[in-house]
């Protein structure tokens, strides 16, 4: 229980009898949160209405005026003593994810470990919102980074703890407030958050975490005229939908959407590293990662030897309970998400590669890679969302250029190569906002990350987080005699 959040609106249960029976009869303003590992009910959470969205906007204004006001020097303070605060709290947080998002216990730290490093890194920013002196005849002009108001973070449940801080941490370090709404079956991180920001001094309101039911409480916020701009991380149709309600506001939106990322494995590269990393680059997080590299292209010439590699390292990796510091990969989210990945592929449909998954209790599904029937293969060109890969081979460096863009998506991508003139000609030649060369690895809080075409829609983190969460006001002062 000590890992358990304190918040007094939150009931932990105890009696299985209890969970059943609250199961059956959910109160419609409140959400069960599932240990998706177990399927054991952890915590009820209320369900925020329009009421309470229009409320928590109010006090988000009240609180912004005087957050704004304040010494730049003295923001960093709190926002850095926030971060601190965090640190502390490393292992709780981490083990709450584990809990309510299913996630390996290693993976979890890390998780903790973004949300600091990112709110000292946006600390930092809130005395660097630097405007500029621009040459003009005339005058003096100058240009200014005003805070917003108030903006919305609406946060997935895929990466629930890092995800509410990237929308989260600029945005309050740029002056503004930020009311958040976390995804139905992942509130608990982002509450706990939002109390530790208190513990931490910011002031009352500035930042809420609003847990609801995204047609209702989501949708609200989207839509409340006192909020500035949204920050969504979910589902390409969704977002497409944010987006429209946005329009009738002129509100800006950032949109992190989805993905079908490739993994590009040219015969020239160090074969044994790219199949070894490949496993992680779409069964980490159970592949509910928009980054994951879900689409593995294959040069015809290594494309048997790749396979063989890649069989045992798929097979190896380590699925089960998540609290184990031994595991890699833990259930998916929910049912509801089990059943969208069976929807492409049965659990007992043919596969080049199937590992284990644990049986019974919890929504586990087998890591399993298809070799692709064609490139219009369904499997082959939508997100899952799951530990689910395609292969396909290709034969030489424009076909998979051309393979690789063939999908509506654009969010990252590997490419293995020991040829520099190739890595760099392809890295620009793939429409995708993050790749990397010889690595699997997308999120750095230093660096920008956003999408290409329907992958979404503005950057996050990285050096321009803060102005992204602001609006830019000229100012020109003529120097002419009076
Ligand atoms: P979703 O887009 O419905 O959920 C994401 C967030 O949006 C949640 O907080 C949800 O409550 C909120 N939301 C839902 N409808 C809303 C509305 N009308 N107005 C405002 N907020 C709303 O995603 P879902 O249904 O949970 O997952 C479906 C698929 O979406 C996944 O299988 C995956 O392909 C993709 N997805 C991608 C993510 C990413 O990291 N880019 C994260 C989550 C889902
Ligand atoms: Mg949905």
């Amino acid at each position: 229980m000590s890992n358990e959040p304190s918040d007094q609106h939150r009931h932990e249960h105890q009696h299985r009898h209890e969970h059943q029976h609250r199961h059956e009869h959910q109160h419609p303003h409140e959400h069960q949160v599932l240990n998706p590992a177990t399927e054991e009910v952890i915590a009820t959470v209320p369900a925020a209405t329009p009421e309470d969205v229009a409320a928590a906007v109010a006090r988000a204004t009240g609180a912004q005026r005087g957050w704004a006001a304040l010494a730049p020097a003295d923001r960093a303070r709190l926002l850095r003593r926030f971060a601190a605060v965090v640190d502390d709290h490393i292992e709780e947080l981490a083990a709450l994810e584990v809990r309510e998002a299913g996630h390996p216990i290693g993976n979890a730290r890390w998780e903790a470990g973004n949300v600091r490093d990112l709110l000292d890194y946006a600390a930092g920013g809130a005395e660097r919102l630097n405007g500029a002196q621009i040459p003009v005849a005339g005058g003096l002009n100058v240009t200014f980074h005003e805070p917003l108001g108030v903006v919305a973070v609406i946060a997935p449940w895929n990466f629930p703890m890092p995800i509410a801080a990237w929308g989260t941490a600029p945005a309050l370090a740029a002056g503004n407030a930020v009311v958040l709404k976390p995804a139905e079956t992942t509130p608990l991180t982002a509450l706990r958050l939002a109390e530790l920001a208190l513990e931490a001094g910011l002031p009352e309101g500035l930042f809420q975490v609003l847990p609801g039911a995204g047609p209702v409480a989501g949708a609200a916020l989207v839509e409340h005229p006192g909020v500035a701009k949204v920050v969504f991380t979910g589902s390409t149709a969704v977002g497409k939908g944010i987006m429209a309600t946005c329009a009738a506001g002129v509100k800006p939106v950032t949109l992190e959407l989805g993905g079908k990322s490739p993994n590009i494995v040219f015969a020239d590269a160090d074969i044994e590293r790219a199949a070894a990393s490949a496993p992680g680059s779409f069964l980490d997080n159970t592949g509910q990662d928009c980054c994951a590299r879900s689409r593995i292209l294959v040069q015809r010439g290594v494309y048997d030897r790749f396979m063989e590699l890649l069989a045992p390292a798929v097979t190896s990796f380590v699925v089960g309970d998540p609290a184990d510091p031994a595991t890699a990969m833990g259930p998916l989210i929910s049912a509801a998400q089990r059943e969208r990945v069976r929807s492409y592929v049965p659990e007992d449909a043919p596969a080049a590669i199937r590992g284990e998954a644990p049986k019974g209790k919890g929504f586990w599904y087998p890591a399993t890679v298809l070799e692709a029937t064609g490139p219009g293969d369904r499997a082959a060109v939508e997100e899952i969302f799951g530990p689910v890969a395609v292969v396909l081979p290709f034969e030489d460096e424009a076909d998979a250029v051309r393979l690789a863009n063939a999908t509506d998506y654009g969010l990252s991508g590997s490419i293995w190569t020991r040829d520099v003139g190739r890595a760099v000609r392809v890295s620009r030649a793939v429409a995708a906002g993050n790749l990397s060369v010889n690595s699997h690895s997308s999120v750095r809080y230093a660096t920008p990350f956003g999408g290409y075409k329907q992958s979404g829609l503005g950057r996050e983190l990285g050096p321009d987080a803060l102005t992204a969460f602001t609006e830019t006001k000229n100012v020109f002062i003529s120097t002419e005699e009076q």
